[in-house]
């Protein structure tokens, strides 16, 4: 999978694709991560890329026609599945969404910035908005580098158990039951029996039941569909 990210902040977003899985999953070549600097597409030698509001107003607003520089070149190069705008007044990242950006083959993910984009970028490029939730980022980036892991490791062969990724929370509507490691005890708290009996359909079952608790308590809007 490629994926092609727009933003005025290159440095910002690429150290956590120096890290842990997803930075195997790019040694590995199962992911191609490209980063591209909007000012390289600004309109002037003073690398112009915004302009104030239409209509007055605070915040500077990212102008079309250097992004439209940007994403003509990178489609005459090849075909995208999605051009992703990330922006908080989109529908909000959901696992099921991740799913099924995991399956494309070319994306291209724009960063907004200051107050936005134009709407005619909107109007005329992006195929996907995405907010990463329900508050302001002051920029895209963070919420693309989030955007990207959560898809990135649900790559075939990006998590070393393939199952792994099934078991995360959400991926069946619950949240993920309560884990445990080494010492069996500690400070007077005891992991679970069940965990040390050995007995998988137990266990099975134990880890379904507390999935369900946590999410009722904690979540209850999951069950309610
Ligand atoms: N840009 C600013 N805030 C954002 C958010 N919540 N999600 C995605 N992109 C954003």
């Amino acid at each position: 999978m490629r994926i092609d990210i727009i933003t005025v902040s290159p440095e910002l977003i690429k150290s956590p694709f120096e890290f842990s899985i997803i930075k195997r999953a790019i040694d590995k070549n199962l992911a191609e991560v490209h980063f591209h600097d909007l000012r390289k597409y600004a309109l002037n030698d003073y690398g112009k890329i915004d302009d104030y509001q239409f209509g007055g107003g605070a915040g500077m607003v990212l102008m079309v026609e250097p992004i439209d520089k940007c994403i003509s070149k990178l489609k005459s190069e090849r075909t995208y599945d999605e051009i992703i705008y990330m922006t908080p007044d989109a529908p909000t990242l959901t696992q099921q969404t991740a799913n099924t950006l995991s399956l494309n083959e070319n994306i291209i993910i724009l960063c907004g910035h200051y107050k936005g984009v134009d709407q005619r970028v909107r109007d005329l490029f992006i195929t996907k908005e995405i907010s990463i939730g329900d508050y302001v980022l002051s920029g895209g980036e963070l919420g693309a580098a989030v955007l990207c892991d959560s898809i990135i490791r649900l790559i075939p062969g990006v998590l070393g158990d393939e199952t792994s990724a099934l078991t995360d929370s959400f991926q069946d509507d619950l949240l993920s039951p309560p884990v445990y490691t080494r010492p069996s005890e500690y400070k007077d708290l005891k992991v679970p029996e069940v965990l040390l009996s050995g007995n998988f359909p137990k266990i099975e079952e134990w880890r379904n039941e507390q999935a369900f608790e946590r999410t009722k308590k904690i979540r209850p809007d999951l069950l309610e569909d």
